[in-house]
């Protein structure tokens, strides 16, 4: 760790397309967003502990610097990153983490992969550490310490993101490759379903499980190996678990394609179509989300979908020239990755 106090910030994402296909060796197709976390590091220069501070929820931590024990909530990423850096090598040492954010929690957006982003670049001494690595250890936070099976959809957007650009991710490979997102007169926009959502908790660790026995039942290690006829030898509900998967995938694909050409009414079809797998085939929605999703379309939405793990959150519309967002909802654009602000 600097010896210096250094700011990061860990921007929230938003995913136009490929939900919980990260998981299954999918594809998808997230952005980092301007609103996010900013953690300042603020080294000690006595005693042996970690402090941290949570300021929007008026909340403190502290514990040892070299074994930090378990806790719940927002204290469970910062102990498990400390933890978690420290186990890969990295030197830290005795400082106080003050925590900072405007991006609202449990509405989807993923706050928490952005305060394990924003942690890591607050941390790590390395100015340019190795973003997948670090992507690949905010997920096993999430895993091993909040207890959330999450897969690398968010961490990855989050620490690889391109201002201006969505990522297109192949979760099988791991690569990352940039495709511009310009939309023109047109606008995207969330709206809180105010239905909170909690990965660690609800039915997002069901549906992995769920996934997971489908492959068991195909004899497949992933579901990206899954033979065309897959839905039609399963038995429900993971008939339709796997075709919502299949679908996906196919929908990120068609939606590069829909952006390529400016085809932004096409966008909006599929924004729609991957809204009806998530809730028939997926059943990952709740009823706040469907009034969300009805607001928007009434307000005019081209089209629109649940974002991240389901069981409430955000909604993700997008909103043609001239069509008006409900007061409520939040303009969303691609920005620049997680960074640090400063240092010194
Ligand atoms: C959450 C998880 C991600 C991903 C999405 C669903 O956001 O953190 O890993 O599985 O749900 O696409």
């Amino acid at each position: 760790m600097a010896e210096q106090r250094v700011v990061a910030h860990g921007p929230g994402r938003v995913n136009l397309i490929g939900e919980h296909t990260d998981y299954n060796d999918g594809l998808a197709l997230p952005f980092a967003i301007d609103r996010g976390v900013t953690v300042t590091a603020v080294p000690l220069l006595t005693g042996d502990e970690i402090e941290a501070v949570a300021n929007d929820l008026g909340e403190r931590d502290a514990f040892p610097l070299a074994a930090p024990p378990r806790a719940e909530g927002w204290r469970a990423f910062v102990r498990g990153t400390v933890a978690g850096l420290q186990a890969a090598g990295h030197v830290l040492r005795p400082c106080r983490l003050i925590i900072d954010g405007d991006l609202p929690h449990g509405a989807g957006l993923s706050s928490s992969a952005a305060l394990g982003a924003a942690l890591c670049l607050a941390l790590v001494e390395d100015e340019n550490p190795d973003r997948i690595g670090l992507a690949k250890l905010c997920s096993r936070v999430e895993n091993d310490w909040v207890g959330a099976e999450t897969g690398l959809l968010d961490q990855l957007a989050v620490l690889c993101g391109e201002a201006g650009h969505a990522l297109r991710i192949d979760f099988r490979t791991l690569a990352v490759v940039p495709v511009p997102l310009e939309l023109g007169d047109w606008q995207l926009v969330t709206l809180d379903s105010g239905a909170s959502h909690e990965h660690a908790a609800g039915g997002y660790n069901e549906r992995r499980a769920e996934c997971r026995a489908a492959c068991e039942a195909l004899g497949v290690t992933s579901l990206r190996d899954a033979p065309p006829d897959a839905a039609e030898r399963l038995p429900e509900p993971l008939s339709r678990r796997v075709r919502h998967v299949a679908t996906e995938n196919a929908r990120v694909a068609a939606m590069i394609e829909a952006l390529a050409a400016e085809d932004f009414a096409a966008a909006g079809r599929l924004l729609d179509a991957s809204h009806a797998s998530l809730r028939d085939d997926y059943e990952a929605s709740v009823v706040e989300v469907e009034a969300a999703v009805a607001d928007l379309r009434h307000a005019g939405a081209a089209g629109a979908r649940m974002v991240g793990g389901g069981f409430g959150g955000s909604v993700l519309a997008l909103f043609g020239p001239g069509a008006v967002p409900p007061a409520a909802a939040l303009a969303v654009a691609p920005g620049p990755p997680a960074r640090r602000l400063r240092a010194g």
